[in-house]
């Protein structure tokens, strides 16, 4: 029998292939969702909110605190968070601790497993509490999980999910079935502060010059993109991962050692493409790749640790 005065929630960790930044300026992104996942259990209890045995921090908290903010009515409560995923690596991390949490309270609030298009509406709104500006693609892909294309306007030929609108901008999340294909992640050992990257290709975009252009450009990529990758076409998968990887250093959001990870893995036998994922300032890069092992060892001999993921991981879950 399910005892909703205890709920576990759990949603996984995305990587964008292709979009980022450009998505926050109305452009689409791809995103797909990786087999590691972020839980959250939640439990009603007399006296104050405590997160993972300590007392609740708006800084070291401050996703989880967003989320109460709008989805907690008050009383006691204790919160244990568990993540699979690197944080501030691009992973998508924050957004699925936003998922997992709003939803653990929606249940806790309604005694049932909440709609996943409230969910990914309201951690987006969360979401935007701490990072100021920021674009639903995290926190739909997440909800959703599997693949997930974020696009202004309907895309003829993929499922619709939901719409979310806010100020004069409008996202549709729709459905894209994940490749079966592994992707190599690396992480930079750089920490990327997505509001401070956000905030960075804004100024750029707002002093005119060619930023636009890379945005523009960006979106074009995105729409070539899902096609190939529909078409099964991996080799212009990867010349587009290339491509858009140019772009985003253009934007500013490459770091050196970004750049050295992306020469290293397109070294390797079998590379197809790589590109920084996410926010960029550091976090993390991906490759597609025809021999995975190949991407991995190079990336381990420039001392960056790599990992063969999995993609179309299932989206949000609920359990009471
Ligand atoms: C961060 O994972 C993705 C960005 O496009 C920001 C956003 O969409 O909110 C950089």
């Amino acid at each position: 029998m399910s005892n909703w005065d205890r709920v576990r929630a759990s949603a996984p960790g995305k990587f964008i292939l292709f979009g980022e930044h450009a998505v926050v300026y109305g452009e689409p992104s791809l995103s797909l969702a990786l087999d590691r996942r972020v839980t959250v259990s939640a439990q009603r209890r007399g006296g104050a909110i405590s997160v993972n045995g300590a007392t609740l921090n708006s800084y070291r908290h401050a996703y989880i605190e967003a989320a109460l903010k709008s989805h907690w009515s008050g009383g006691g409560l204790r919160i244990r968070t568990r993540s699979r995923l690197p944080s501030a690596s691009g992973l998508g991390s924050s957004a699925a601790l936003s998922v997992a949490t709003v939803a653990a309270l929606m249940a806790l609030e309604s005694g049932a497993p909440p709609k996943p298009s409230r969910v990914a509406k309201a951690a987006f709104e969360a979401e935007l509490r701490v990072q100021g500006a920021a674009s639903p693609n995290d926190t739909t892909a997440s909800t959703h999980g599997q693949g997930v294309f974020l696009a202004p306007e309907p895309e003829a030929g993929l499922p619709r999910l939901w719409k979310i609108q806010r100020n004069q901008r409008t996202w549709i999340a729709h459905h894209v079935d994940a490749p079966p294909v592994s992707f190599v992640v690396a992480h930079s050992g750089q920490r990327g502060r997505t509001a401070d990257q956000v905030a960075l290709v804004k100024k750029r975009v707002d002093a005119g010059g060619d930023a636009l252009k890379s945005i523009r450009r960006i979106g074009q990529i995105t729409r070539e993109g899902r096609k190939a990758l529909q078409q099964n076409d991996l080799q212009r998968v990867g010349r587009l991962m290339d491509e858009n990887h140019e772009h985003l250093a253009r934007l500013g959001v490459e770091t050196d050692r970004l750049a050295a990870l992306v020469q290293a893995s397109r070294k390797a036998p079998g590379t197809l493409g790589a590109k920084l994922t996410g926010a960029g300032g550091g976090g993390s890069m991906i490759v597609l790749t025809t021999s995975p092992p190949e991407a991995k060892r190079a990336l381990e001999r420039v001392q960056a640790p790599a990992w063969i993921i999995n993609v179309g991981g299932g989206g949000l879950e609920v359990e009471g």
